[in-house]
């Protein structure tokens, strides 16, 4: 048998390729994707190959991921109940959709994830596996289907002399340019604040500057191009802003959320650029879009976020709303400025270059163009749904 691991050199796909191996006298073929993880690639492949790997492919879809997926993300607002920016949700596309690619070009017999059956990225795994694997290619999650646990792998791992690093932090991280998630430890307890050793990107108070500071953002048809007037890749323009930002302590997210098997877990992530660019993106959105398409927006974004967290990017339902989008943002161009202060990144100023907000419209000086007269009437009539029902329920014209 011939498996291919979609592997990250963590514990559970480091201990599951040799458990392949062992089991099934399998030859394993793990793939590595980069997506803007902090990894030493050479430090993967190595232990891939101590793990058993007889082959070890590094892709790098650093790109993709930004310009196929988290470009969607910002279109979309894509705040999953709220809070989370979806950060390892979109990550797991990529990964799916390379891995199975290398699977098919080896002739695999199985695709292997280390996905628990707890979480969320089984879901996400599966379904896209599914989508792009042949029939007769099996879906492998041993973590899931032998019920794994931490312990149990850290021992595997030990008895056998796999290269793992037990003490590398205590809390379960991943990361890539779009967020990081930080699990495990005492944040399992939700009352438990999160100590600051804990993040990477934002900074503890200590360290914020005593002065603000200023970023003014470029938006053209709904996605960022520029910073401070400087034209950038959203990539670097990511980068950047989790640094600025993260400086001043944003950028911290900690709530309780839904899985989609029914468990609530208790998330903290910390997503500096994300959450300010969605931010600055819906408030460009408001002086752009009339009421009625942000009203029927936000229904949409909220559908795109759900199946998007729920493992469903390859389903015919986002492909319409991605349409959809396409053809509302067209016209979401211009600036966003977000003040810095200690703690803080709040918007402070717009504009757009096709603005339907009008100043002379909404002046209250002698500018106005705006004649108050006209709307007596339209008044008037707007009151009618109160005095109906003040009749039908028997009152006079003057009782109660
Ligand atoms: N709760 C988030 C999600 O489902 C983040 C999960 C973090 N995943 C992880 N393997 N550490 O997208």
């Amino acid at each position: 048998m011939r498996v291919a691991v979609a592997y990250s050199g963590g514990l559970d796909t480091t201990v599951l390729c040799r458990w392949l191996k062992e089991n099934y006298g399998a030859e394993v073929i793990t793939v590595t994707v980069d997506v803007g993880q902090p990894t030493d690639f050479r430090v993967i492949e190595d232990r891939a190959y101590a793990a058993g790997a007889s082959k070890h492919y590094h892709v790098d879809a650093r790109d993709r991921f930004v310009e196929e997926f988290v470009v969607r993300d910002i279109l979309f607002n894509g705040l999953y109940e709220g809070e989370y920016p979806l950060s390892t949700a979109l990550s797991r596309y990529p990964i799916a959709e390379e891995v199975a690619k290398i699977a098919i070009r080896e002739g695999c017999d199985a695709v292997a994830h280390g996905c628990t059956g707890k979480g969320n990225d089984q879901l996400r795994m599966d379904a896209s596996l599914s989508y792009f694997l042949p029939e007769d290619v099996k879906i492998l999650a041993p973590v899931r289907e032998q019920n794994w646990n931490r312990d149990w792998e850290i021992d595997y791992a030990l008895k056998r002399g796999l290269p793992i690093e037990v003490k590398e932090s205590r809390f379960s991280i991943d990361e890539n340019i779009w967020g990081r998630s930080v699990e495990g430890a005492e944040l399992e307890d939700p009352w438990t604040g999160p100590p600051w050793e804990a993040f990477k990107w934002v900074r503890p108070p200590s360290e914020w500057p005593d002065k603000p500071d200023e970023v003014v953002i470029r938006f053209e048809s709904g996605l960022p191009v520029a910073l401070d007037g400087k034209k950038m890749r959203l990539r670097e323009i990511i980068s950047e802003l989790n640094v600025r930002l993260g400086r001043y302590g944003y950028g911290l997210i900690d709530h309780i959320e839904d899985r989609v098997i029914g468990l609530k877990s208790r998330e903290v992530y910390e997503a500096p650029a994300a959450l300010a660019l969605i931010r600055c993106h819906q408030d460009l959105e408001k002086m752009v879009l009339p009421a009625r398409c942000l009203r029927f927006k936000a229904l949409v974004d909220r559908e795109w976020t759900d199946l998007v967290y729920a493992g469903l990017w390859y389903h015919p339902l986002r492909e319409a709303l991605d349409k959809f989008v396409d053809e509302l943002e067209r016209d979401v161009s211009g600036e966003v400025r977000l003040t810095l202060e200690k703690g803080s990144a709040r918007i402070s100023g717009r504009r757009a270059d096709r603005s339907l907000y009008v100043k002379d419209l909404i002046t209250y000086t002698a500018e106005s163009i705006f004649d108050q007269r006209y709307s007596e009437g339209f008044s008037r009539i707007w009151s009618l749904e109160v005095k109906l029902q003040k009749f039908m329920r028997g009152a006079g014209r003057r009782g109660r």
